[in-house]
């Protein structure tokens, strides 16, 4: 795992766009996109840019139970807004939050994953060190499945919702081991509620407990940190 310290989030996209554009030259095909505001200003960079997707596919972590793709609230929603608008992919994959038989649903994400092994995985970091919508005490065998959110998620995630009883407490997430089979993994956690996290991440036990622990075990994750989140490195 390497550690990248950076001053702020915006410098913090700027390294992330840089790996990003290395790995495409390098040959990446499929990206792993994340939503939340941690790579808003990464998606910006890409927006202004003039990369081209249109070759390339797109498989996002995760999305709410029961939203459909055009509620403002969902993460189909905000890759419209934040990405695809302005980059469309030759194919964007989401898991359906409004699928009718999820177990199927969650069949077809872990087959596409097959078909299409991700090249250059996003990630943010949860306040309780969950990657995607995986929570602590995930296995890390996991694949996709239906998770239910901890109370401290649905509470970190209210902030994008009119009252905090609008925010479904059921998600659809690729597991850890789906994570971990991407080439590569770039983290970013910004701010003094991902410091805590961040530090057990990096310097504490690889557990189930923390599961962005196992970041430790992978052979090409970046983690890119501004000053106030590794201030408890
Ligand atoms: C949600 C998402 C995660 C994201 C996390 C942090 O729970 N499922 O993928 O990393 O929030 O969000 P933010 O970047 O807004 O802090």
């Amino acid at each position: 795992m390497k550690v990248i310290r950076v001053k702020n989030q915006e410098e913090g996209a700027q390294m992330a766009f840089t790996l990003l554009k290395e790995k495409i030259a390098a040959g990446a095909k499929t990206l792993g996109l994340a939503t939340g505001s941690t790579p808003l200003a990464f998606y910006q960079k890409i927006a202004d840019s003039d990369l081209d997707f249109s070759e390339m596919r797109s498989i996002n972590l995760d999305e709410y139970l029961g939203l459909a793709a055009d509620n403002p609230q969902s993460y189909h929603y905000f890759m419209e807004k934040n990405v695809f608008i302005h980059k469309p992919f030759k194919e964007s994959f989401l898991p359906d939050g409004r699928a009718e038989d999820i177990d199927a649903e969650i069949s077809r994400y872990n087959r596409l994953l097959e078909q299409y092994p991700i090249d250059f995985q996003i990630l943010g970091l949860g306040q309780n060190g969950h990657i995607g919508f995986n929570e602590p005490g995930t296995s890390f065998d996991s694949q996709t499945h239906l998770v239910d959110l901890t109370q401290e998620t649905i509470q970190a995630n209210a902030r994008f919702f009119a009252d905090q009883s609008e925010v479904p407490h059921q998600a659809l997430s690729m597991g850890i081991a789906s994570i971990m089979s991407a080439k590569t993994l770039v983290l970013m956690a910004y701010g003094q509620q991902k410091a805590e996290a961040a530090a057990k991440m990096i310097n504490g036990p690889v557990t189930e407990e923390l599961p962005a622990s196992i970041l430790q075990r992978h052979a090409d994750a970046f983690v890119i940190l501004d000053e106030v989140a590794a201030s408890l490195l």
